[in-house]
Parts: structure tokens; sequence; C-alpha cells
């Protein structure tokens, strides 16, 4: 079958007014990727070849994450929210492309998954001309009512517009719907606003195409997967949702979680196989994970690559261009940023490493810190393969340690250090024989002397 071509359009158009925010309630994040994002990767996912974008005016942060998420995606602005049909008709120059499929989606319905909108998208290439996602929600209060006859679907009623019969129909709309392209335009120009909130309801395609003597389909989905954003309570519990979708996705995969239900994971955190994550750890976005890795309780990964077999934690921080390889070690109290750490090097205790590559099999001794910031501006920090940083050190960057050098402990380093070379940068101690011994013996003295009147 040659493959049909597929338009997704996305309804960002909403103000969010119950989110209580100053930014665009699409633009808010779980697991790490604002909603937007989410829907925009589920449509690439399912195969969708363009985007459209539908946004209120003054959205240019909306815009521009579209384009982020999707560097295809064309945005068209709903001056005045008339209602879905109207909102789906400002991307009209995308819709007379005639693509074979389109897709309506909510953007701030971000759980859709790709294989429903395949479903929908098969049920298109079917011979239906439209396609609902209907589900059975635990309280159905404020959704459309899907009117299903003989197995068709034969029109779908507003909340609002429906009598006593209809409100006990348990069917109701997700909001997602797909029209097929051929016949699409020519029904969304025939939807009305005769309705008790005068607006344009995209709902009304399903009567108009069952007029044009054209077939509409409910597909059934779960509640979780429509599961619309309009609070931040609703956001949380979204999240929640996600999380554990992400969690039994990553042990599906592979991965040991010993107490899922506290492991904080981003829709991008990728894992290799045989990765235990032990409870409490937090991925924010870009995080991978190779195989055999152990990541210990209490660890904060953010834009970081951990190797194989490497062991991080408990207790320590990757932040952004942290890359650490094969068997590493980075143990409690350990932060490394914008640093790579060869194979088989360790920093077990009480570490910052910034801006520093070091080389492999190196030991950094507890408490090292690179000094990369002189108050104006970051520098590097070199640390060479097999090299040995003794405990309580200073390395001011720019610095170079070479291969197989030596740092004595509490050394402040500020010049470049040769391979296989010892530095020393600390006071020279000095030892005063039988010192203590006196002092102890003035003090006896001066308590036997009588106290004077
Ligand atoms: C809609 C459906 C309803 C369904 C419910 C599922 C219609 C008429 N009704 O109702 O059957 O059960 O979703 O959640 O479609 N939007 C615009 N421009 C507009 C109007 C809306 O962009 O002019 C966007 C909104 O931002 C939102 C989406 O479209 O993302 C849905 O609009 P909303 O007002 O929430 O529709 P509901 O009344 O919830
Ligand atoms: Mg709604």
């Amino acid at each position: 079958m040659p493959e049909r071509s597929c338009l997704a359009i996305v309804l960002a158009a909403g103000e969010g007014t119950r989110m209580r925010s100053a930014h665009p309630k699409v633009l808010h994040a779980i697991a790490g990727q604002s909603l937007l994002t989410h829907v925009l990767t589920a449509v690439r996912a399912a195969g969708g070849s363009a985007a459209a974008v539908v946004v209120g005016p003054d959205a240019a942060a909306v815009e521009a994450e579209a384009k982020r998420a999707l560097p295809g995606a064309e945005t068209f602005v709903q001056a005045q929210r008339l209602g879905t049909a109207h909102a789906v008709l400002a991307a009209k120059p995308a819709i007379v492309r005639r693509p074979d499929d389109i897709l309506i989606i909510f953007a701030d319905t971000p759980l859709i998954r790709p294989q429903t909108l395949m479903r929908m998208r098969a049920a298109l290439a079917a011979g239906a001309a439209v396609a609902v996602l209907g589900f059975r929600p635990a309280d159905p209060a404020g959704y459309g009512r899907l009117l299903v006859k003989d197995g068709e679907l034969v029109g779908i009623r507003e909340e609002i517009d429906a009598n006593a019969d209809e409100r006990a129909i348990a069917l109701c709309n997700g909001g997602l719907m797909a029209f097929a392209g051929d016949s699409a335009l020519a029904i969304l120009e025939r939807i009305g606003n005769a309705n008790r909130k005068g607006e344009y309801y995209l709902t009304d395609a399903v009567a108009i195409a069952r007029r044009m003597e054209l077939r509409a389909v409910a597909i059934e989905t779960e509640e979780d997967e429509v599961r619309g954003i309009n609070t931040r309570a609703q956001l949380a519990e979204t999240e929640a949702a996600l999380q554990q979708r992400l969690r039994k996705a990553a042990m599906e995969a592979g991965v040991t979680l010993v107490a899922p239900e506290t492991v904080f994971l981003s829709a991008d955190t990728k894992f290799g196989r045989d990765v235990v994550v032990e409870p409490f750890v937090y991925f924010a976005q870009g995080v991978t994970v190779e195989d055999n890795a152990t990541i210990r309780s209490f660890c904060h990964l953010d834009r970081a690559h951990v190797g194989k077999g490497a062991i991080v934690g408990p207790f320590a921080r990757l932040r952004p261009g942290a890359q650490l390889g094969e068997d590493v070690h980075i143990g409690n109290f350990v932060e490394v940023k914008g640093s790579t750490i060869e194979a088989g090097a360790k920093a077990n205790h009480l570490t910052y490493i910034g801006d520093t590559t070091v080389g492999a099999r190196a030991n950094v001794g507890a408490g090292t810190i690179t000094c990369n910031y002189d108050g104006i501006a970051k520098h590097r920090t070199e640390i060479g393969k097999g090299a040995f940083i003794g405990s309580n050190s200073s390395l001011v960057a720019p610095v170079k340690i070479g291969d197989g050098a030596y740092v004595g402990s509490g050394s402040v380093i500020t010049q470049d250090v040769p391979a296989d070379a010892l530095a020393l940068g600390r006071g020279r101690q000095s030892i005063k024989e039988g010192w203590a011994l006196r002092l102890r013996a003035l003090k006896s003295a001066a308590k036997k002397k009588p106290a004077a009147e």
C-alpha cells in the first residue's frame, strides 16, 4: 500500500486562564517536555508528515516551541476564539493541500499515544470520512456524547445541548478527530454555529458527514490518553500518569527500578539493558544511561551521559554536559558539569568537577575542586590518564595535570604539572619538638598558684 500523507492540526489557541500563569498553557511541562512537544512527538511517531499548529494572537513563544519540537511545523493564528471548528479552519491553507489523512488534536492532551493516532488513520484508510476518539470517563460531565446507532457513529451531542437520554450515554468524545483529506474541507465549511454557545463545533462534523452519505466511526481508548489539562492540579495528575507509563516502559525494556514510584523520568530518558536505578533518583531532560550502569539513591541527572557499567551516587549530581565513560565511579556529594570523565576514572567523595577532562583511570581524591571560574570567564582543567589528585586539592583553571602525575593532598595547583611529576602546592609543614608538653606544663603551673588577693 502506498504511504498515506498525514497532516496533524494541533489546536493550541486556548488561553489557559485556569492555570493562573504568565505562560501559555501548552508550554507548561510534564516529564521534562512542554505539553505541545508531547503532542507533536506523538504526531511524528504516528507518521504525521506535516503539522499545523493553531495559536492565539501574540503567541510567539508557542510558535517557537512548535518549530523547535517539529522543525517543519507551520503555525496559524486564530484571531478570535469562535469554536473548535473555527480553530481548525485557521489552518485552511494546509487543508487545501489535500493530505490523505488529517488528524485534529488538542495541544493540552499530552498523553495521546502514537498507536491510537495510527488506529484513527487506519479507519480512514478503511473508508471512513471521519473517525472520532471515544472513551468512557469515570465522570462524563462536560464531555460531548457519542451517538452510536447499529455500530455507526451518527452524531456527537455537546453536553450543554443534550437531552436527558443523551446525557445518560457513557461513551464520550475525547476531542481527537481524524478526517479523510478529500472531504474534510467540504464538511468543515458546512459547520454552523446555531447552538446554545453560538460556537462553531467541530463535533457537528459527524452529522454533516452522514448527511453527505459519508461514514463516521468511533475508536475507543482509555481515559488516560485523552486526559486534558486545564489546571495545575490536572497538570500534576497527568505528570503522575505519564511517570507511571515511563517507569513501566523502562522496566519492560530491561531496567531495574527498585522503587519505581520514587524515580522521576523525562520523556526522552534513554536506558540500556540491566541498568539499576535505586530509590529516589531524578532524571531531567536529555539523559542516557548505558548497559549495566547503576544509579544509586538520591541522584539528580540533567543532560548527562552515563557509560556502561558506571556507578553514580548515592547523592551525586550530574549537570549538563557530564559525560561519563565506561566503569567510571562518581560517588557521594560529587558534582560534575561540562566534563568528560574517561573510562575507569574515579571521583568518589565531595568533589566539584567543572569544564574538565579527566583521563582514563585517573583518581580524583576527596574534596578536590576544579576552580573553573575566575569571576569573569570559565576555564578548562585537564587531568591526564592515570593521574592521582590528592584529597582536598584545588586545581585553578586553566591548568593541565599530565598523564600519570601526582598532586599532593591539600595543594593549590596554579601551574601545569608535567606527566609523571609530583606537584606540591601547600605551606611546608614545620615541627616544634616538645612544644605541646611545654604548653601543658605552663597550664598546670598556672592552676597550682594560689589566687592573688
Ligand atoms: C471539546 C469537544 C467535546 C469533547 C471535549 C473533550 C467540541 C465542540 N467539543 O469540548 O465534545 O468531549 O472537547 O475534552 O469540540 N480551541 C481553540 N479555539 C477555539 C476553541 C477551542 O483553539 O475557538 C481549543 C482549546 O484551546 C482546546 C480545544 O480547542 O485545546 C478544545 O476546546 P474546549 O473549549 O476545551 O472544548 P470543550 O468544551 O472541552
Ligand atoms: Mg476542554
